[in-house]
């Protein structure tokens, strides 16, 4: 089964996804769709990672755009998993905005309510934004897990989260 991973430019993220969600999901039989936004593929590129990830999955890792004539490279994934997910992009996801690849999958996998857990990554300015609580409110009440965590805590227990008991 294919899970969608995708990931935004927090902080910690070129150093996390690999060993903490994307080693994790193939050691447990997933295959990984990797969908990057646009900053967190510079940052992911610059330090090699990129490379390692995408030699974990036969399905490209993305972060552009098909053009109109290309197909769509794989399937809706069986379910998602967004890590970090920046102040921004929560915003994006809970208002619909699908302004990268990376939120346009995401959107569509909320809008099809696909099984998704998001782990918000936003320090306390961000939080104090006042649209941030609807935001997570918002994504709450569409079905999406949202596992609002402090950034110690481990990504690894939300695939638990997502393949459940
Ligand atoms: C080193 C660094 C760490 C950052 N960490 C976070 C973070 O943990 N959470 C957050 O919301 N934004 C963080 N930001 C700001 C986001 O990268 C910025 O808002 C960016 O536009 C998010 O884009 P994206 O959601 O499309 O990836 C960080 C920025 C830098 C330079």
């Amino acid at each position: 089964m294919i899970l969608g991973l995708i990931a935004s430019a927090g902080g910690g993220v070129e150093r996390r996804l690999r060993p903490e969600l994307a080693e994790p999901a193939v050691a447990r039989g997933w295959t990984l769709a990797v969908t990057l936004t646009p900053t967190a593929a510079r940052w992911l590129a610059a330090t090699g990672e990129l490379a390692k990830l995408q030699s974990l999955t036969d399905l490209p890792v993305r972060s552009e755009p098909r053009m109109p004539g290309q197909p769509k490279p794989y399937p809706m994934p069986s379910a998602f998993v967004f890590a970090p997910a920046t102040a921004n992009s929560v915003a994006k996801l809970a208002l619909g905005i699908a302004d990268s690849q990376a939120l346009t999958a995401a959107c569509e996998a909320v809008g099809a309510r696909v099984p998704m857990v998001v782990r918000p990554q936003a320090g306390d300015a961000q939080r104090g934004h006042p649209a941030f609580a609807g935001h997570v409110k918002a994504l709450r009440e569409a079905g999406v897990l949202v596992s609002d965590e402090p950034p110690e805590v481990g990504w690894e227990p939300m695939l638990d989260l997502l393949e459940g008991p």
